[in-house]
């Protein structure tokens, strides 16, 4: 099989090339700002397309388009999707009346071409998979690389309940409890208020906070002081896609112990490889 990937993911190709032969994607920016894609030649019928959609989301997200549709201009008949980090899925529904349901726009768009699955990596909300029911989306999730790298920890901690599956993966894997937090995001201004829960004691106690996005840091670091309010004595953090936008770094300097974040997106905390975790997917596909 064919791997094709855009030059910014060729590291994690790089894992994928024992299921087969990896070629880049040529990558073109006119003086406009559009852009245009170019298929190797000789592709077979069935190929793997990797994409690093962040940074540069819109740019890519056309790029990745564009070379959809010129396989299947092609004759290709069956295109596996690895797109480890899937941005515009925190806009899972509609918030306020009159906004798209974003990340169905995007799975609707990817399921226009001839894709039959879409392996992916702690997708913000696993259900969105319904919104492109042709494809096949396989979401993986780091729980064991996680656990290895904060054993030790006594609590498993979620900012929301809406990430609480994650905590509850990683503290099964290190057989310690989990709970979560409740978190409220003001639509119109993006403030968060947490209120922490009271009915587990978190005195002197290691614990970690897991989430699937650390963007400006602000959830991550209030949920770090409230659990060092109810008397965590360490906080370590492992988050799976790290943007760390604007003054994040600071912020988690401020609390967090010890952050991981995975590969996803590249960045100084990326300890967890996810090329190995897209390797052993890509195969059971295979
Ligand atoms: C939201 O529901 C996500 O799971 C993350 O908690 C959120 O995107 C993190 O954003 P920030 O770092 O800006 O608080």
């Amino acid at each position: 099989m064919d791997i094709l990937s855009l030059q910014n993911a060729l590291d994690l190709a790089a894992d994928l090339e024992p299921l087969g032969t990896v070629k880049q994607i040529e990558e073109k920016v006119f003086p406009d700002g559009e852009v245009l894609t170019r298929i190797p030649q000789d592709v077979g019928l069935e190929v793997a397309v990797l994409a690093r959609l962040y940074p540069d989301v819109n740019n890519n997200l056309v790029k990745l388009m564009l070379t959809l549709d010129a396989l299947s201009d092609l004759g290709v008949r069956k295109i596996i999707l690895i797109i480890p980090y899937l941005p515009y899925a925190r806009q899972d529904r509609r918030f306020r009346p009159g906004e798209p349901i974003s990340s169905k726009t995007v799975l609707r768009m990817l399921s226009s071409f001839p894709v039959s699955a879409l392996l992916t990596l702690d997708v913000h909300k696993p259900y969105i998979a319904d919104y492109a029911p042709r494809v096949s989306m396989i979401n993986m999730y780091p729980a064991s690389e996680f656990a290895e790298r904060i054993s030790g920890v006594d609590l498993v901690i979620s900012p929301d309940f809406g990430s609480i599956h994650r905590a509850e993966a990683v503290a099964k894997v290190l057989g310690v409890t989990y709970t979560y937090f409740e978190k409220y995001r003001d639509r119109e201004t993006g403030s968060i208020t947490l209120i922490p829960r009271h009915d587990v004691d978190m005195r002197g106690k290691k614990v970690a906070i897991v989430d699937d996005i650390l963007s400006t840091g602000g959830t991550l670091v209030d949920a770090c002081r409230a659990a060092k309010t109810l008397g965590a004595s360490v906080v370590f953090a492992a988050v799976t896609h790290c943007q760390l936008l604007k003054n994040a770094r600071d912020k988690v300097k401020s609390c967090i112990d010890k952050l991981i974040c995975t590969d996803t997106i590249l960045n100084e905390y990326a300890e967890v490889k996810t090329g190995p975790i897209l390797r052993t997917a890509l195969q059971k596909l295979l």
